[in-house]
């Protein structure tokens, strides 16, 4: 395995359990060398957290509801106060919509669930992008990657509000990284297949995207965590240097065709 991590330190968002996108990310940085910090939603999964951040030696594991700017101010600084001042990447993978808004129509959406699933799924990217750079400035420059999903620039049946959340991801990735390339900070997005996972497994219809992509995939496979990690080392690793700004699809190749 490369060491294109060792000496960075950073920050992870999003880790539920092992099936989680964030975790086989952590996983594949830590063995490239990176020391990690990581954040928790809630008490029911916060053992399972510190179980996993503790087989990677982590320095920090803290609670952080992204909803709140004091929680995501508090776990950045937390970050910066383990890593002596400075942060070399973040770590974005969360995201959450009610479920009866991943089964019905989207025009039945309310109001209020609406702009929850954005304010999770998109404007918390914008939160850890304001309270990050300062540190990764201190480095000298940072990396940011978030995960998105083909559902934010087509329609795909039951993706609804996520897929609006989503698209709203896209854009902030744009808009970020051309505000954060000023203090040489990167921002990338990673646009997975579907993957089995806790968030996942609250879409319903999950396995028809799954069926779908292998049979009309150019690759006809499945992807798994650990090929859409391999994309979020290679956007916050060095060798992407000039790389901001994009998505990285990891998905066998199905965002390519038209039918
Ligand atoms: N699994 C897939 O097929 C797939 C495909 C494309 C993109 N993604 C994206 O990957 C990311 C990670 O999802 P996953 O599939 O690994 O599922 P997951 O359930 O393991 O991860 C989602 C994470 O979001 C966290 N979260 C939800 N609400 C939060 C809040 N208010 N504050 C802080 N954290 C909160 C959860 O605690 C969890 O850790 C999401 O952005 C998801 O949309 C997943």
């Amino acid at each position: 395995m490369a060491d294109r991590f060792q000496g960075k330190q950073g920050l992870v968002l999003g880790v539920a359990n092992k099936r989680s996108i964030a975790w086989a990310i952590a996983k594949r940085l830590a063995e490239e060398g990176a020391q990690l910090a990581f954040t928790f939603q809630g008490e029911r999964i916060e053992k399972s957290v510190r179980e996993l951040a503790d087989s990677v030696q982590s320095p920090l594991v803290t609670e952080c509801d992204v909803r709140s700017d004091e929680d995501v101010s508090r776990v950045v600084a937390e970050a910066g106060k383990a890593f002596a001042g400075g942060l070399d990447f973040l770590v974005h993978s969360v995201a959450y919509a009610a479920a009866e808004d991943l089964e019905g129509r989207f025009t039945d959406t309310p109001r209020d669930r609406f702009w929850m699933a954005i304010d999770v799924s998109a404007y918390s990217l914008v939160a850890c992008a304001r309270a990050a750079e300062p540190l990764m400035a201190a480095r000298g420059g940072g990396s940011l990657v978030t995960m998105t999903y083909l559902g934010g620039e087509r329609a795909v049946p039951h993706y609804n509000v996520m897929g609006v959340a989503k698209a709203t991801l896209d854009a902030s990735v744009r808009y970020l990284a051309w505000d954060l390339g000023q203090n040489n900070i990167r921002i990338n997005a990673v646009s997975a297949g579907p993957v089995r996972t806790l968030a996942a497994r609250s879409i319903a219809g999950f396995p028809t995207m799954e069926a779908i992509v292998e049979e009309r995939s150019p690759l006809h496979r499945h992807i798994d965590a650990e090929d859409v990690a391999a994309g979020a080392a290679y956007l916050l690793s060095d060798e992407a240097d000039n790389v901001t700004g994009t998505t990285l699809y990891v998905d066998s190749g199905y965002h390519a065709m038209g039918m």
